[in-house]
């Protein structure tokens, strides 16, 4: 066996499972860093004695891990199976290409756990990362694209499903947002990756929600579009209007980057445009979700069957409460309260694990059985994990939005910083316990995932033929 065939595959969907496999990893590695993070805020004297374990060097590498590393990975594997499906193709128009770009793709997660602990930073909130490892994410983001498009150019059904418009768009998006975003020309030049004073606020803002806008959004919504009309058997209620919320999606995310600097010095058109944009977002949002759920009447028996499914529909409940607190936490006078409290990290928890996350993780389970030919390794697992990380986010989203109510009230109300501090530690308690159980979910995933996919034993009689009708 030659080098090319040991580190890399031409079987079809070899991309697919090794980006699934990846992506629960990760998920598992970023929670832990995160669960980390949270201690240092219940108990900072304990942990916190260590450099390469302070919050300010914890928090940016769970973020990394958890939304790219993690989700994005994850959505990347399930586009991976679900691209050449809808393109009536088997695979990937380069599996091994797609194999290949895996190890770039981990190599920087790996990287980042080897930088960002040792201060080796870019300073910049998602953009963190050094510029050696950006550069990794754009070649791998570029081959990866390229091969996506190569499989649609090269498909033989003519017409192109809403999935196809999301997952193509969410990767031609990735490359622009990341490498403009990141700045990635300056330090070619030999200068530093960033702009000067505010317009880098500006510049990172708009960068910042695109990572959730334009990078994790199509890419979940695309998995949703094709996991639960398949599960329902029902198909989309209108296509036309899953096209206009493609195209309002991406018009109107790209101008909301600023509900981030409300309470910054930038220009006041600039916070009107984000407000109003920020409220147009509900237009997308509910062309997405009417077109998901309508198919579903009289037809719920098949969530209560399909646990993947059912992971996609709670994925699809969480973006209805997201993008319902998003547009309100954009009005100023909502955000004088919330701002700056963990208010926002509630938020962003219910986007990212909730909305993505979740979807991420049904989409998942609904293509291994395919992508390895044979049914998940234990069912019973997967619904554990659903009822566990059900209600470990619940609780962590209510403890956070709790918690920054009281912030915000006490600040509001001139209340001294440091008396606040003690009336969270209950809160971070609550959120640490939250983690610990979102934390145990993505372990029983991992466990799940791994032994699906390498065991040997023969797949029982007509299980693949039964993923295979419903593929
Ligand atoms: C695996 C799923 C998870 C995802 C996708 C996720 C996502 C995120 C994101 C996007 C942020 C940035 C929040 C902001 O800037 O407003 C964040 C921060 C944080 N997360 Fe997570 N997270 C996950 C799991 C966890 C777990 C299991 C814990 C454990 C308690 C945790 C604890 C934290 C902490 C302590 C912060 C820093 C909050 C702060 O700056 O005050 N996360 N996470
Ligand atoms: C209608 C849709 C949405 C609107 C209008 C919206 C609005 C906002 C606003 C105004 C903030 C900043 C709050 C503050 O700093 O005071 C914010 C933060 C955030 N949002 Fe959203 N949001 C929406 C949907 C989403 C989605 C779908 C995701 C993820 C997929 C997401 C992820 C985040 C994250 C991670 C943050 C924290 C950023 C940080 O400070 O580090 N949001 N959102």
């Amino acid at each position: 066996m030659s080098l090319l065939d040991r580190i890399s595959s031409d079987r079809p969907y070899a991309t697919s499972k090794g980006y699934l496999v990846s992506g629960a990893v990760w998920g598992v590695v970023g929670a832990l860093i995160g669960l980390l993070a949270s201690l240092e805020l219940v108990a900072p004297d304990h942990i916190g004695w260590w450099p390469h374990m302070t919050f300010g060097r914890l928090r940016p590498l769970h973020v990394n891990l958890v939304a790219l590393g993690f989700v994005y990975t994850v959505l990347l594997g399930v586009a991976a199976f679900i691209v050449p499906r809808l393109c009536r193709v088997e695979g990937l128009w380069s599996e091994r290409l797609g194999t290949l770009t895996l190890w770039v793709w981990n190599a920087v997660w790996i990287g980042a756990l080897l930088t960002l602990p040792f201060g080796m930073t870019q300073g910049r909130e998602y953009a963190e990362l050094i510029f050696a490892l950006d550069v990794l994410v754009a070649i791998s983001t570029l081959s990866i694209t390229a091969n996506v498009l190569m499989t649609v150019a090269k498909r033989r059904e003519p017409i192109l499903y809403v999935s196809l418009w999301y997952i193509c768009g969410g990767l031609v998006w990735t490359i622009g947002v990341y490498v403009i975003g990141n700045i990635m020309w300056k330090p070619l030049m030999g200068e530093p990756a960033a702009l000067q004073g505010i317009i880098d606020s500006i510049w990172l803002w708009f960068y910042g929600h695109n990572v959730v806008g334009l990078i994790l959004t199509p890419m979940a919504v695309g998995a949703a579009y094709w996991v639960l009309p398949r599960a329902a058997r029902a198909p989309v209620w209108s296509h036309n209007m899953s096209l206009i919320g493609f195209w309002v999606l991406l018009v109107v995310y790209t101008h909301t980057g600023t509900h981030h600097l409300l309470q910054a010095p930038v220009p006041r058109w600039l916070k009107v445009i984000s407000i109003i944009d920020s409220i147009a977002l509900l237009i997308p949002v509910l062309t997405v979700l009417l077109n998901i759920w309508l198919p579903l009447r009289g037809r719920w028996g098949a969530l209560h069957t399909d646990v993947g499914a059912r992971f996609v529909f709670a994925g699809t409940i969480w973006y209805f409460i997201t993008c319902f607190q998003g547009p309100l936490q954009s009005l100023p006078s909502v955000q004088r309260l919330t701002h700056f409290t963990h208010w926002v990290v509630g938020h962003a928890h219910l986007a990212i694990l909730g909305f993505a996350g979740f979807i991420a993780i049904g989409a998942a389970y609904t293509v291994l059985p395919m992508v390895c030919r044979r049914p998940i390794y234990s069912r019973r697992l997967a619904d554990l994990q659903y009822w566990i990380m059900l209600m470990g986010l619940l609780m962590m989203f209510l403890a956070l939005t709790t918690a920054g109510l009281v912030q915000g009230n006490a600040w509001l109300n001139q209340e001294a910083f440091y008396r606040t501090v003690p009336m969270m530690t209950v809160y971070m308690i609550l959120r640490s316990v939250s983690g610990l159980a979102i934390l145990t979910g993505l372990i029983l995933m991992s466990y799940n995932v791994l032994r699906t996919v390498l065991s040997r034993a023969p797949e029982p009689e007509g299980a693949m033929a039964r993923a295979e009708v419903a593929a």
